[in-house]
């Protein structure tokens, strides 16, 4: 049997597996909620060796300097970092892991989802269902998209974005990344496939524009009125990403003066708010952060999660970190590697 040796702090409980591999070998310590600043710095300062924080969780400076010097490793339940200060975390000697890959087809089945409701009017249709508005077939009656021939733009053409290309090939869509928005090798299968276009030619160009890049100082509101005064009037814009990728603002107005016919999103600005009169736009699709909401895929996440925290108790750089370069020498190990 392992011993019991270093804590780890949750701030919301991970599904399953994640909570036992963790209390199998560390002192397991759950928040339960998603902490203020202040309640996250308490917590730390009671010392603990690994935190596994949230995508809603910031981990600022203060909340660094708060675990020190303790702090080895900040193990994030998502893909998406932007909510981590990785250079100052980097500066502390506290490495950054997160979950990438096994939320990859969901999130792309999401994007697929968002981009067939916003195309087709689904949500539309269903509130005029509700509202007693269907009064009977129509030949006119809300019409949408023709996905069969439309132009697919992906812009960030990682494993997310290219696991969406490969379900819209399977939808008879022509397809197209974005310049310079490859962060990986592009698979063999859709190299022929795939058309790469300058950004601009791309907005103005595609039927259904997809984002899936990550939120940087590079990528916040790349999407901004210019932008979609670029993207034609019969245009839908999906976003998986991360909200601020896009200027929500700018979109509400967008939609609101119909520059383009509609949107899928899944994430906003500033979760759980929206920008002021979204949610009056009839032709946008609101999901609320789906993307990776399936039962398998958050457990592997939740497992992910879980070994990138154990290896960071045992004093190994854990498989998903993000700045490996935290720990000039590893930590000593607090527990048995593996
Ligand atoms: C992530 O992991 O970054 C996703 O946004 C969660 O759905």
């Amino acid at each position: 049997m392992t011993a019991v040796a270093g804590t780890v702090l949750c701030t919301l409980a991970l599904p399953e597996p994640g909570p036992a591999r963790l209390a199998a070998v560390a002192e397991l310590r759950v928040m339960g909620r998603i902490p203020t600043v202040t309640e996250l710095q308490a917590a730390l300062r009671e010392g603990v060796d690994v935190l596994c924080p949230q995508l809603r969780d910031r981990i600022d400076v203060d909340v660094l300097d708060a675990g020190r010097p303790r702090l080895r490793a900040v193990c994030t339940y998502a893909v998406g970092y932007d909510n981590v200060d990785v250079s100052a975390a980097t500066a502390r000697g506290v490495i950054v892991a997160n979950t990438p890959g096994v939320l990859t087809d969901a999130t792309a089945d999401c994007a697929m989802g968002l981009i067939l409701a916003a195309a087709r009017r689904l949500c539309e249709g269903d509130r005029r269902v509700r509202q007693g508005r269907f009064s009977g077939w129509e030949p006119e009656f809300l019409l949408g998209l023709d996905l069969q021939d439309a132009l697919l733009g992906v812009v960030g053409f990682g494993r997310i974005g290219q696991a969406v290309a490969r379900r819209a090939l399977g939808f008879s869509m022509r397809v197209a990344a974005a310049e310079h928005s490859s962060p990986r090798p592009v698979a063999d299968e859709l190299g022929e496939r795939v058309r790469v276009m300058p950004l601009p030619d791309l907005l103005s160009e595609a039927d259904v524009i997809s984002l899936h890049l990550p939120l940087t100082a590079a990528t916040h509101h790349l999407i901004d009125a210019t932008a979609l005064r670029r993207m034609k009037p019969t245009a839908v814009l999906i976003n998986t990403a991360r909200g601020a990728v896009v200027d929500e603002a700018a979109l509400t107005v967008a939609l609101r003066e119909g520059w383009i016919a509609g949107a899928g999103l899944d994430v906003y600005e500033d979760e759980p708010r929206l920008a002021p009169g979204l949610v009056d736009c009839d032709t946008a699709v609101l999901s609320p952060h789906l993307g990776s909401a399936t039962v398998r895929t958050r457990a592997a996440m939740a497992e992910l999660c879980a070994d990138n925290a154990v290896a960071a108790l045992a004093g190994r750089r854990p498989r998903h970190a993000v700045n490996p370069e935290a720990w000039a020498s590893p930590p000593p190990p607090l527990i048995g590697g593996r």
